[in-house]
Formats: C-alpha cells, sequence, structure tokens
C-alpha cells in the first residue's frame, strides 16, 4: 500500500516522546475492571510460561519446576526456590478448584519434582536422619544442588510447600481419592511438616534472604501448615504427631512481634546479623497468607483484619512515602508504591511489584472480614490507619450504614494499590521484579513469577474467592510460652511413591564445625574433608563444594558455621576454605580431624581458627 505522505506526518521529536514516555497514556484509557481482568490473564500466562516441562520461557527446565524468572543475568534468577514455589502453586490450585480443570497436569508435575527435591543431598544438609536439607532455599532447575554461598536454611520453604500440597489433597479428597493422598502425597507433606515441628524454634534466614532470626513471615506459615496438617491427618485417619507444636508456635508469634514504641508489628527477632527497624512487608505478606475469611479480627494470628496489623500496614506504607522519588507529593493516606522495607539496597532500593500488590490484597481481606462479621470495630491501635481513610474515624464499634461508609473507603484504598501497578505496568502486560524508585521502568528480574502469583491472589480476593484453612480449629497457646520442638530425627523418609529415590539411612551423627574467620565484603568460606558430603578431599580445588553459614556473624566475632550428619565413628580429615572475590581459592595452611561420634553418641563441636598463608 502506497502511503501517503501528508496525512502521515508525523514529527520525529513526537514520535520519541511516545516510544520513551511512561506507559500511563494508554493504561489510563482502560478502566480499573479492565486492566485487572486483561492483567489476569497475562499473569497465568506468565507463570504457565515459567514452569519447566512445556513453559515458554524457561526451556531445559524439569517438569514441574518453577523457575523464579527467566532472566539469566543481572539477576540470574533461572533457579527455583521452594518458597515462591510453593506460593505459587498454592495460587495454581486455588485456581484449580476454582474450575481451571487444565491446570492439573502442572500441579501434579510439581508434586512429582518435590518428592524428587527433597531427597536431593544439598549445602543444608541431607533429608535423612534430621531433615535439615529440607530448609535449602533454592535448587537448579534440573533438581541439582546449587553450592554457593546463600542465606541458609530458610524454614518457611517446608510450611508453605506443605501448605500448597494439602490445599490439592483437599480437593482430591472432595472427590474421593482419599487413597492416593494417603499413601502418595502425604509422605512428602509429613516430611515438611517434622521439619516445621523439629525446626520452628530455631531461627533461620527470612523471606528476603537476609536476616537471620525469626521472622514473622515465617513463623505465621508454620503455624498454618501445623494446623492445617492436624486437620488433614485426622480426615485421613494418620497421625501427625509434629503437628502438636502449633499451639506453642501461636504463642511465639501472638507474643513476641508486636513493638509498642513504634506501633508496628516487627518483621524479625532474636537477629543476629542486620540492624534495622523491622518496618517491613514481610508482616503485610505473613498476615495475607494467613488469612482465613472465618476468623476473627482478635484471632491471635494477626489476620488483616486485626488492629495490630492494621496499624502495621499504615506504618508500612507511610515509610515509602519519602525514600521513592516516583512517591514525591502523594498525601499521607494515599496509595504509593511499596518496596520491600525503607532500609533496602537491593538494586538501589526500589517499590515492588508483589509488595504493592500485597497491600492491595491484605485490604480487600480486611475489608471482607469486617463485612462478613457486620461489624468494625476502631480502637487506639488501629486509629491511625483509619483516620488515613477515613478522616471522620473515632474509636467506637460501627455496623451498618457507618461500616459500609469505612468499608467503601477502604476499598478505593486498595484499589488505588493495584492503581499504582497498573500505571507501572507496560502496555504488554509484563510484571519484573521492581519498578525503578526515580523512572517507575520495571527494574531487576523480568517476568517474575512471585509478581505474577501476586497479581492473581490480589485478583481473586478482589473477586471475593475466599479461603479457609481452619484457623478455628486451631489450639489456644498456652498461658506461659515455652522453647519446644518435636524431635523428628530418624523420622524422615523419601515419598517413594510419589517417585522419590529411596536414600542413605545408614546411622549419621551430629558435628558442628565452627571457624572464625575474618572476610570482606565478597569472600566466603567454604569446608572440605575426606568424606563425600565434604567433597572427598583436603587441598583440591575440585572437592569446594560445601559453603559455610555466616549467619553467626558479628561485629567482634566474625564466626562461619556448618551443621552437618557424617558417618557415624569414623573420624573425618578436613580442611577450611576461603573463596575470595573472584572465585579463586585460599586453601587454610592447617588440616584438623574431627572425632565423629559413634552412633547414637552426642554433638560433637569444632572451634577453628582460620590461618591464611601456606
Ligand atoms: C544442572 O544444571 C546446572 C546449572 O545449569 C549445571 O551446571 C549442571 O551440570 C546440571 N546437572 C545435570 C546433572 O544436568
Ligand atoms: C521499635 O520501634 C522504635 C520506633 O520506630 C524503634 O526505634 C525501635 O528500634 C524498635 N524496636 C525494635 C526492637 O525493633
Ligand atoms: C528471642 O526474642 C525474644 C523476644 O525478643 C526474647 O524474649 C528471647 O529471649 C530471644 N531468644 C533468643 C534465643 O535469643
Ligand atoms: C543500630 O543502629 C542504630 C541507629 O543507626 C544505632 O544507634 C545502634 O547503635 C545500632 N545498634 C547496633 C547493635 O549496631
Ligand atoms: C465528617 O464530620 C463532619 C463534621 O461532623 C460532617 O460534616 C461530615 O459529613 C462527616 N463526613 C463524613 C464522610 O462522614
Ligand atoms: C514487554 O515490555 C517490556 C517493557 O517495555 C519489555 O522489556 C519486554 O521485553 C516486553 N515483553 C515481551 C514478551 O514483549
Ligand atoms: C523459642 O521459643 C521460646 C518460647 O516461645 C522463645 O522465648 C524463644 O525466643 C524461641 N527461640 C527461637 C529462636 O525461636
Ligand atoms: C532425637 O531422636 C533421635 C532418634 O531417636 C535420638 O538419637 C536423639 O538423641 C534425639 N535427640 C534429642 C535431642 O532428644
Ligand atoms: C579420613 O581421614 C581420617 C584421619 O586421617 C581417617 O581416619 C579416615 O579413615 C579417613 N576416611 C576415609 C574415608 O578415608
Amino acid at each position: 500500500m502506497k502511503v501517503n505522505s501528508t496525512t502521515l506526518v508525523i514529527p520525529l521529536a513526537v514520535l520519541t516522546a511516545l516510544a520513551a514516555g511512561p506507559p500511563i497514556l494508554a493504561q489510563r484509557q482502560s478502566s480499573l475492571d479492565d486492566f485487572i481482568s486483561s492483567e489476569r490473564d497475562i499473569a497465568l500466562q506468565g507463570v504457565r510460561n515459567n514452569i519447566g516441562g512445556g513453559g515458554s520461557l524457561v526451556p531445559g527446565a524439569d517438569p514441574g519446576i518453577v523457575v523464579a524468572s527467566p532472566s539469566r543475568e543481572n539477576p540470574d534468577y533461572f533457579f527455583t526456590w521452594t518458597r515462591d514455589s510453593a506460593l505459587t502453586l498454592i495460587m495454581l490450585v486455588d485456581e484449580y478448584t476454582n474450575g481451571d480443570g487444565s491446570l492439573q497436569n502442572l500441579i501434579e508435575d510439581y508434586i512429582d519434582s518435590q518428592a524428587i527435591l527433597q531427597t536431593v543431598t544439598n549445602p543444608s544438609g541431607t533429608l535423612y536422619p534430621a531433615g535439615l536439607g529440607l530448609g535449602e532455599p533454592k535448587f537448579y532447575t534440573n533438581k541439582t544442588r546449587f553450592d554457593g554461598t546463600w542465606g541458609r536454611p530458610q524454614r518457611d520453604g517446608p510450611a508453605l510447600r506443605a501448605i500448597a500440597l494439602m490445599e490439592y489433597s483437599d480437593s482430591l479428597l472432595e472427590s474421593g481419592e482419599e487413597d492416593r493422598v494417603k499413601n502418595v502425597i502425604w509422605p512428602i507433606i509429613y516430611n515438611d511438616l517434622l521439619y516445621v515441628g523439629q525446626y520452628w524454634n530455631q531461627t533461620g534466614y527470612d523471606l528476603w534472604e537476609e536476616v537471620q532470626g525469626s521472622s514473622f513471615f515465617t513463623i505465621i506459615t508454620q503455624h498454618r501448615a501445623l494446623v492445617q496438617g492436624s486437620i488433614l491427618a485426622k480426615e485421613i485417619a494418620l497421625d501427625c504427631a509434629p503437628c502438636g507444636q502449633a499451639p506453642e508456635v501461636l504463642c511465639f508469634l501472638s507474643s513476641n512481634f508486636w513493638n509498642a514504641t513504634g506501633g508496628y508489628l516487627t518483621a524479625d527477632i532474636n537477629v543476629s546479623n542486620v540492624n534495622r527497624s523491622g518496618i517491613n512487608t514481610d508482616q503485610i505478606l505473613g498476615s495475607i497468607h494467613g488469612f482465613d475469611i472465618e476468623a476473627a479480627c482478635n484471632a491471635r494470628n494477626f489476620q488483616p483484619c486485626n488492629s495490630y496489623s492494621l496499624a502495621t500496614l499504615k506504618v508500612v506504607v507511610d515509610s515509602f512515602r519519602d525514600i521513592y522519588p516516583i512517591n514525591n507529593g502523594i498525601p499521607v493516606g494515599k496509595p504509593l508504591a511499596v518496596g520491600r522495607y525503607p532500609e533496602d539496597t537491593y538494586f538501589g532500593g526500589n517499590p515492588w511489584y508483589l509488595t504493592t500488590l500485597a497491600v492491595a490484597e491484605f485490604l480487600y481481606d480486611a475489608v471482607a472480614q469486617f463485612e462478613k462479621a457486620n461489624l468494625l470495630t476502631i480502637d487506639d491501635i488501629n486509629l491511625e490507619f483509619f483516620k488515613d481513610i477515613y478522616p471522620n474515624a473515632t474509636t467506637g464499634t460501627y455496623r451498618d450504614n457507618t461500616l459500609d461508609n469505612v468499608l467503601a473507603s477502604m476499598t478505593t484504598y486498595a484499589d488505588g494499590f493495584v492503581s499504582v501497578v497498573q500505571q507501572y505496568t507496560p502496555p504488554n502486560g509484563s510484571l519484573s521484579e521492581q519498578i525503578s524508585k526515580t523512572t517507575g521502568e520495571p527494574l531487576s528480574a523480568y517476568d517474575l513469577t512471585w509478581s505474577y502469583a501476586s497479581f492473581i491472589t490480589m485478583a481473586q480476593r478482589r473477586d471475593g474467592e475466599y479461603v479457609s484453612w481452619g484457623y478455628n480449629e486451631a489450639e489456644q497457646p498456652p498461658a506461659t510460652c515455652s522453647a519446644t520442638s518435636y524431635n523428628a530425627t530418624g523420622q524422615y523418609t523419601p515419598a517413594t511413591a510419589a517417585g522419590a529415590p529411596e536414600v542413605d539411612k545408614s546411622c549419621a551423627s551430629q558435628v558442628e564445625f565452627s571457624v572464625i574467620a575474618p572476610t570482606t565484603f565478597g569472600q566466603n568460606v567454604y569446608l572440605v574433608g575426606n568424606t563425600s558430603l565434604l567433597g572427598g578431599a583436603v587441598n583440591d580445588p575440585s572437592a569446594v563444594i560445601l559453603p559455610m553459614n555466616p549467619g553467626r556473624i558479628t561485629p567482634s566475632r566474625p564466626e562461619w558455621f556448618i551443621d552437618i550428619y557424617l558417618p557415624a565413628g569414623v573420624p573425618v580429615e578436613y580442611q577450611y576454605v576461603l573463596q575470595q572475590s573472584d572465585g579463586s581459592f585460599t586453601f587454610d595452611r592447617t588440616t584438623y580431624v574431627v572425632d565423629v561420634s559413634p552412633c547414637g553418641g552426642p554433638l560433637v563441636r569444632t572451634q577453628d581458627t582460620f590461618e591464611t598463608g601456606s
């Protein structure tokens, strides 16, 4: 076709402006409902694209393996994280039970992949005897171990995976497939519940993989997993001994996280390696994943409609107003772009899609709970939150018309956070990890699976799709909390009916290696030795597979450590290795020998000091 040049004269400057300008104009033309409905489809396809065994963006990933993002550099997210995968599956199972039968194969592939992953020996440890390997946060997408230094262990992963599998089991039970749940899926779930029961009272890394301590998000998901575990076990006439820890977990959750001075729930307690305010979307995400439409606002696990949770939401949202240029000029009480936590420096510290969406989802959850109760109590704790969205708010109890007015404002407020995401979503609907705080452009890993999953869970709640996982059946916590754990050592066993391989069950005894090794940023410490878990040899670069844990380092004590089960009664020759920031290795000049306890013997601890130079 011949183009009539007189009708097509567009000055180059205008074209450039259109191409480079923000996507706001195009997006603003559609209403929020239209945006959500089209973006929800894009998001579900985005999730499918990132799951191995057919996902178009992740060729080579094994079937059922959820890849965090197809991005292979800056940052390299071509891995599978237990947490991200389980959160994605919880969403997919909800879509499946809401009628999308086409998702069943993906879910089944996920189940098979997780049965195998549970047995993969990794830097966190093995499945047998003590489940330590279940705390490993991430693997390669071909289901092999990742040997880099990382924030290990992360104890939310097993809890979330158990929840995903239990949600699916509920739907199988409804279609009469009890045998399958009992023989194939429960063994995977039970390993994860054993792990939660055994380790809930020990610290680990948080969901952002930076803070070693007890994270609100981790604890609330652990509690939900144990409660759901006891309910499911009853339904299939099995026992869940580790689930008996649930009341103590709830006791711990409900007693320790409120910062009365700051007026917010803090993200992490018993923290050893950082110094932060504790203002964090960890609590917002925790609350939406502990959300149960049947639970009361004063339930001890901080539902979204809980006064302490709402107070926290305000503090968290306010913390991002002045630190991101794209939020400039947005007044208090108006929606804005939300990051992970104000001290964040990753990629310079920016808003994230999934945290902004989590705020919206949290508000939809809370509205649903107030509506269901037809009751809203404004008290001294949540008053400042309500004043932001309803300036006339005063303490008191509200029903009917006033309640409706406040909830309408809250819903508008929630929609506003989705509109912020709309404003920063490119026209093709692709959701990356972050939003540049200065330009509003997508930043960091592209097509992030968790961003897509969080869009869909937000849309589910906005559409009135709620879940109840059984909070009301949870046992109340004791009056005084105690440090407890369920000793599951020796009970972990591969889910062979789901395809897991057998594992070595010969007797092993625990050793904790600890070394004082001053390091600078970019340097890491590894452990080698003449036993297979330690790479098999000393003074051999090809044996360097076991990174040590930096989680106990303090300014005055640079301690690296690792807990590991080694063949009982066999002495091990071992050596520490310093990995330089260029990746090269410096071997400690000394090799040591540790006498591993005989079968049934006590834990042995080493106390060494790294000596450079040879
Ligand atoms: C698994 O993937 C990693 C990372 O791509 C690769 O280095 C390794 O060789 C693969 N292992 C197997 C057994 O394919
Ligand atoms: C509690 O909040 C105050 C005010 O924000 C803060 O200064 C303090 O560090 C917080 N305490 C803890 C333990 O996080
Ligand atoms: C963990 O934190 C709680 C609350 O701050 C405190 O009572 C407890 O002593 C801490 N426990 C450990 C093991 O540090
Ligand atoms: C934590 O940071 C605050 C504020 O910067 C400082 O006053 C305090 O001494 C720090 N505490 C530790 C243990 O580093
Ligand atoms: C707020 O209070 C003022 C003064 O009492 C009243 O005029 C106004 O109608 C109230 N606004 C709403 C939204 O209830
Ligand atoms: C979608 O748009 C973003 C931003 O313009 C771009 O980076 C990305 O490559 C696009 N994705 C596809 C699949 O076209
Ligand atoms: C273990 O539980 C006790 C009682 O709730 C608590 O004081 C302690 O801080 C917990 N420690 C960890 C690391 O969770
Ligand atoms: C946990 O159980 C194992 C296996 O029965 C036993 O060997 C170990 O001593 C127990 N540990 C503790 C701390 O009770
Ligand atoms: C490892 O070294 C120790 C100490 O030299 C030795 O007793 C042990 O037999 C060695 N283990 C193997 C598997 O060779």
